[in-house]
Formats: structure tokens, sequence, C-alpha cells
């Protein structure tokens, strides 16, 4: 009889960076994408609020919503029952009231079947993450490129390259650590500076675009996949062609049925 597996628990990640073992982080936004990630050998799962532009057909991240990113979410986490899987926080879920935000991490959780949720900002969200925190909500933090606030900064600028924004980036680090998130997203942060983050921080840190140094990465699936188009973002490094493998795929099913060598008598009743 095969063993049952294991539910991957919050302290693992503690851990593995205190072993030296790197964490391998992917989206997913699926039943069959967290399942296959899972089996794969992914040691935690995000359902990013990326998932807007890879799989709603969005501009942006901006315009997910609560009951959107819940329903990606539970299908996760069908896909995925023993998976450690975090909830991102989509735009204005958690930004308006420390209310709103319990509230809507705790859909997150109960709804969504997240293990965590996570959210963009530095030292000026601590109070919100300690309340939740303080519910028992665990949270991932997420500084550097901040996607949510792209009307605010006009585009996706790399942070951390002058002085004082490397010694901004190192006190937010610090004040979300002391604020109780159990690991920190460093988005297209310096590599150098996401070694100082990685080495000064006890909890984990999860770089994209981040460099080795941090202690896990995350990756947006599509991108590794091949799924996104022709676009690739700098920090990303393509492991398939899946899109154009199921453009052949279909391709070939279009041309079998317009010639009629589809089906055939083992396909048909
Ligand atoms: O939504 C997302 O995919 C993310 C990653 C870029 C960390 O937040």
């Amino acid at each position: 009889m095969s063993e049952k597996p294991k539910k991957i628990k919050i302290n693992t990640f503690r851990k593995m960076k205190e072993r030296g073992e790197k964490i391998a982080m992917t989206t997913c936004f699926s039943a069959p994408s967290a399942r296959i990630a899972t089996e794969s050998g992914i040691d935690m799962l995000l359902v990013g609020d990326s998932l807007a532009m890879t799989v709603m057909g969005y501009e942006n991240t901006l315009k997910l919503t609560m009951d959107e990113s819940i329903m990606h979410c539970a299908s996760s986490r069908r896909g995925a029952p023993y998976a450690f899987i975090v909830g991102d926080m989509p735009f204005l879920s958690w930004q308006v009231s420390v209310e709103e935000a319990i509230r809507n991490a705790g859909r997150f959780l109960c709804e969504g079947g997240a293990d965590a949720v996570k959210l963009e900002g530095g030292a000026e969200i601590t109070p919100v993450i300690k309340r939740l925190v303080a519910a028992g909500i665990p949270v991932m933090g997420h500084i550097g490129i901040l996607p949510q606030k792209i009307l605010t900064s006009g585009g996706y600028f790399v942070p951390g390259r002058t002085e004082e924004s490397a010694e901004r980036l190192m006190n937010d680090a610090k004040a979300l650590e002391e604020a109780g998130v159990f690991a920190l997203v460093l988005e297209c942060v310096p590599a150098e500076l996401s070694g100082r983050i990685s080495r000064e921080l006890a909890i984990p840190t999860i770089g994209i675009g981040g460099g080795v140094q941090c202690d896990g990465q995350v990756q947006v699936l599509c991108d590794i996949l091949g799924l996104g188009g022709d676009f690739l973002p700098k920090h990303a490094k393509r492991y398939a062609e899946i899109g154009k493998n199921m453009q052949q795929a279909i391709a070939t099913y279009v041309r079998e049925v317009k010639d009629g060598s589809f089906p055939t008598q083992e396909n048909s009743f």
C-alpha cells in the first residue's frame, strides 16, 4: 500500500532555509496545474494575481476580484490536497481597511483552501500584516517591483539601484519580518542586495529576478511552460514549449477532421 503524502506545513520553509535547501515555488491556477506542479516536486504553490494576465486575459493585475481568485485557489486545492498554497490578495481586497483585509484573507483560507496569503508592500503595510498574523492568518510578504502599484509608479521599474532605495528595501524586509511574515518575495531586487537581505533575515526569501542567493525562487507557470506567447520576462526561463505543442496538436486534429482521417472505427461506437 502506498503511503499517504504528508501535508506541507508552514515551518517546513524556515527549516529548509536553515538546512541550506533551496525552495522551488511556482504559480498555479487550476486543479491540473497544481496537481502536475506538485507531482513534479514543487515545494510551494502561489495562486498569484498574475493569473489576471496569464489566464483571465486582463492587461494587468488590477482588475482581478476576490471571487475570481478564490475560484482559482479552490480549484488548485482540489488538484493538490497536500500542497502548501499561498493566495495572492488582489488589488483593493486588503488596502481599504484592516477589517476587510481580515475578512478577505479569511475567505482565501476557508473558501479557497489556501494555507497563507501574500500582500505586496513594505514597512507601510506592517499594521495590517500584524493584525492578520494576530488573527491566525499566515502572511507572505512581497517587496521590489509591486505590480499592484503600477498606476502610481508608472511602470515596472527595478528598485534598489541607489543607496537610498537599497536601504529602504532592507528596512522594509526587516520590518516585514518583525511584523510576522513567514517568507518574503523579492521581485526584481538586484542580486547583490537580495543576497544581503537573505543573509540578514531568518525567514526565507523567495526571488523572482532576485538572483541565486535568495533562499528560493518563484516563477509564473505560464512563463516556464511557454504558455504566454512570444514574450518572456528577463527574470524567467522557458523550460518547455507547451503553447507551441498545443497549437501543433490542435492543428493536426483540425486537419484530420477536415480530411476525414479522424475519427476512425476505433473512436466510433
Ligand atoms: O502573481 C504572481 O505571480 C506573483 C509572483 C510574481 C511572485 O506575485
